[in-house]
């Protein structure tokens, strides 16, 4: 996709379609909507009129009103797209809205579209919800991406559907303002193409994307980014005596791989600076083990590495940005099988720290093979860790599927890694991970085990875990498995891998640079 930003009247620029967005400015409760467009051209506000006033659109978030030869501008059609209320939208709406754009204009085979920036200055002052122009082409720019994508690939009749080339326009401001946004959209591309690729792992069936191919993909992708790569095989997991993630790939013939991914900043921070570690689960496919899963959606289990695959997006997109910060990434990854080789429940594993596991249920395999990337990276030195994971069917239970669980042993890491949303866009919430639960791992025979014994709060005591192998170190869970698949489409998205996570941590570990 050729991705331009220009800076004219929209209405003279040349297009198969034009997106323009529109704000409900009606305010009181009983008050009939009113839609105002986004836009100081006047030529797009005459052609619009008298279908803005006639009823038939209210501008709310998604909707769209499709006008043929808008008069005396240069597009063939002209989309208004709705955001929502003027009093309460934000960038994140926009970011939705340029998606709508882009699956509005594929499925009529227009593969060629332009957007127009919103721009506040057409509201008056009292339903003036600012909107930060570096934000907003960030945001442009991400959801006409993210829109992009569809799961698609593998459909011989789907051939060709990507859309070709979309233009953000701006009005010609000042040159501070035209920089900002020309920024925005320089960081939007790259946020949502490192998204994209991201979603392109999560979607590849386990059978295509095995751990090997992980670590292929994953070393092609650092290597045309510049960073380091290495893809580390069996004997090195066990020359490092990771007996956890050893014990969960023993029942699989595919080899395990441990990716080590590494971006050093080209100017070397100085000496006691953070060192961040994201690490990443990358079962590839889950199946339960010896503790089988039902067969009923089992086939989703190929997207057990989407936690991988949000670190590995991030690293692309750290590559680029190339923050001021030495970030480390180390992936986990295997598949969980049952076969005779296959550990099983009961058995006593040691992990690489030292600490004895009791296996109550092989399906709980992903806190096992993240214990030991955990600490794996403090041995290389990490002062922060962020983890990613589909870890529990529970997060889903407790959270619903709109937020990701957040579990986090330290309070400021965690106001870190929050204060990303109003950039980031992606939902987070807190969930409890104090010492209370601990008692909820307690083994009879070994350190700790596996699993919380009792279903309820499953994510917790999953957390509970992983924080033994942080320890000291302040340190992030993320539980995505129930927001890192998406079984409906949106206006603005495909269904399936939502690539969650990129945003956020690519957020977290900039606001480490200085
Ligand atoms: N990969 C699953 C978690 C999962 C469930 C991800 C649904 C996405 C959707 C994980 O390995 C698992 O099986 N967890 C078990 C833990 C249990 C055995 C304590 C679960 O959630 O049931
Ligand atoms: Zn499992
Ligand atoms: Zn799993």
């Amino acid at each position: 996709m050729t991705k331009n930003l220009l800076f004219q009247d929209p209405a003279a620029f040349a297009t198969p379609l034009l997106a323009v967005f529109a704000v409900d400015i009606a305010t009181g409760k009983d008050e009939a909507p009113s839609p105002a467009l986004l836009s100081t051209s006047d030529t797009l506000a005459n052609a619009a009129a008298p279908w803005l006033g006639s009823g038939e659109f209210k501008a709310a978030l998604g909707e769209t009103l499709l006008l043929h030869y808008p008069a005396n501008a240069k597009a063939e059609r002209l989309l208004v797209i709705g955001l929502g209320k003027a009093k309460t939208f934000s960038v994140h709406d926009v970011r939705k809205g340029a998606g709508v754009a882009v699956r509005f204009a594929k499925p009529r085979g227009i593969f060629e579209l332009a957007i127009a920036f919103p721009e506040d200055k057409a509201l008056a002052d009292e339903h003036l919800e600012t909107l930060p122009c570096h934000r907003t082409t960030r945001a442009l720019a991400e959801g006409a991406l993210l829109a992009d994508f569809d799961i698609d690939i593998y459909r011989s009749d789907r051939k060709d559907q990507a859309i070709q080339a979309v233009t953000v326009i701006a009005h010609e401001g000042d040159k501070k303002t035209q920089r900002e946004i020309q920024q925005g959209f320089d960081e939007g591309v790259v946020l949502g193409e490192a998204q994209n690729f991201a979603r392109s792992l999560v979607n590849e069936p386990g059978n295509v994307l095995t751990p090997t191919e992980l670590g292929k993909r994953t070393k092609a992708m650092c290597e045309s980014f510049g960073i380091a790569c290495d893809v580390h095989s069996i004997d090195k997991i066990l020359e490092l005596k990771m007996g956890a993630l050893a014990a969960v790939t023993q029942g699989s013939s595919e080899p395990p791989a441990l990716i080590v991914m590494r971006y050093e900043p080209a100017v070397a921070p100085p000496e006691g600076s953070p060192v961040l570690a994201l690490v990443g689960k990358g079962i590839t496919f889950d199946t339960g083990g010896i503790s089988i899963k039902p067969a009923d959606n089992m086939d989703k289990m190929k997207y057990d590495m989407a936690g991988a695959a949000a670190m590995i997006g991030a690293m692309q997109a750290i590559a680029q940005l190339k923050p001021n910060v030495r970030v480390m990434s180390i992936v986990c990854s295997c598949e969980n099988m049952p076969d005779g080789k296959a550990f099983k429940p009961g058995d006593v594993i040691t992990a690489m720290s030292g600490k004895t596991i009791e296996i109550m249920n092989t399906d709980a395999e992903g806190r096992l093979v993240l214990a030991d990337g955990l600490h794996y990276a403090k041995t290389l030195g990490a002062t922060h860790l962020i983890n990613a994971a589909t870890l529990t069917g529970a997060i889903g239970v407790a959270l619903g599927l709109l937020n990701a669980g957040l579990f986090s042993n330290d309070d400021e890491t965690t106001q870190s890694f929050l204060n990303g949303y109003a950039v980031a866009g992606e939902k987070f919430w807190r969930m409890p991970c104090t010492e209370d639960y601990r008692e909820q791992i307690k083994s009879q025979i070994a350190d700790i085990m596996n699993t919380g014994g009792s279903r309820y709060g499953g994510a917790i005591t999953a957390a509970m875990f992983l924080k033994e192998f942080a320890e000291e170190t302040p340190w992030i869970h993320l539980d995505i498995a129930g927001t890192a698949w998406i079984d409906d489409n949106k206006p603005w998205q495909s269904r399936g891998p939502s690539g969650v996570g990129v945003r956020s941590i690519t957020e977290w570990v900039r606001s480490y640079a200085g």
